[in-house]
């Protein structure tokens, strides 16, 4: 009996820490150095909003970003949910609110891409989205490369939106051999190379193709973190993702993984808060 009362008032501290604990997220300082950036810059990275709002109508992450004051916010997809239709107001007030504060670049994550399907619910509701997005002024990019300003530094900012079947449950699907080079143009080899691209499990590809530095989210950290450890599944259901969170580099390229902003389906975060990231850009 006593053993009982003891399971019970642990599950129930256990539930009212995890509410507490998805109503946080922190900010994470990433440093950029290179000699392609000329003057100093500041970008805030959001990935997997999922239609979290922090506060009433996502104020206190509206807040944080004002006082960040970046030259540049980047999305790296799955801002709403797919199949939660009101998850799509929030994200669409918060993309509007951001596109006062900064430009803002938002490439397709997996929950995105899926709503092209004409067959999906919420196919048209997503249309009608999309449509508010671009008019608020925010560029929504698909596969493609743009010559950007980030600060005073003009930059090639190129977007990857994978197909559905890279997002396989449980397994990582090998990417096909170039399959950044045949989809995006070639790189201006003086120009720095930001790429934004939802799922990191390709860290290693983007890293090749020649991306300074590679934003992704996805994995949400992990859901569950074991200190020292890492992460223990992905959203995906991949046992103990390879790139969780934090920064993988080889040489002077970078993938810097976001553990999200949100969650959906299992609301679990354990030592695992959820993260805006802001990246100041160096010159050498
Ligand atoms: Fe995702």
């Amino acid at each position: 009996m006593e053993i009982l009362f003891f399971v019970l008032v642990l599950c129930f501290t256990y539930v009212l820490w995890q509410k507490w604990e998805l109503t946080k997220f922190q900010v994470t300082e990433y440093k950029i150095v290179s000699s392609k950036i000329k003057k100093q810059a500041c970008g805030v990275v959001i990935a997997d909003l999922h239609g979290f709002s922090y506060g009433r109508e996502n104020e206190k992450l509206l807040e944080t970003v004002k006082k960040i004051n970046p030259n540049i916010i980047f999305i790296p997809g799955d801002i709403l949910v797919s199949k939660y239709s009101d998850t799509y107001e929030v994200a669409l007030k918060t993309l509007q609110e951001l596109a006062k504060i900064a430009p803002v670049y938002y490439s397709y994550g997996n929950h995105e891409s899926r709503l092209r399907d004409p067959e999906r619910i919420n196919h048209s509701l997503f249309q009608e989205y999309i449509s508010k997005v671009k008019e608020a002024g925010i560029l929504v990019m698909e596969t493609e490369s743009r010559e950007i300003f980030l600060g005073e530094n003009k930059v090639q900012l190129s977007a990857l939106e994978l197909e559905l079947e890279y997002y396989e449950k449980g397994r990582i699907v090998p990417l096909e051999q170039d399959y950044l080079a045949k989809r995006l143009p070639t790189q201006k080899e003086e120009m720095f190379q930001i790429l934004l691209a939802h799922n990191p499990a390709y860290a290693k590809e983007y890293i090749h193709w020649g991306a300074d530095v590679t934003f992704c989210g996805h994995n949400h950290g992990g859901l569950v973190r074991i200190p020292g450890i890492g992460s223990v599944i992905s959203p995906q259901l991949t046992w103990f993702p390879k790139y969780d969170s934090g920064r993988f580099q080889e040489g002077d390229k970078n993938v810097i993984v976001s553990r999200g902003m949100g969650t959906h389906t299992f609301h679990i975060r354990i030592f695992n808060r959820a993260e805006l990231l802001s990246v100041t850009f160096l010159p050498e």
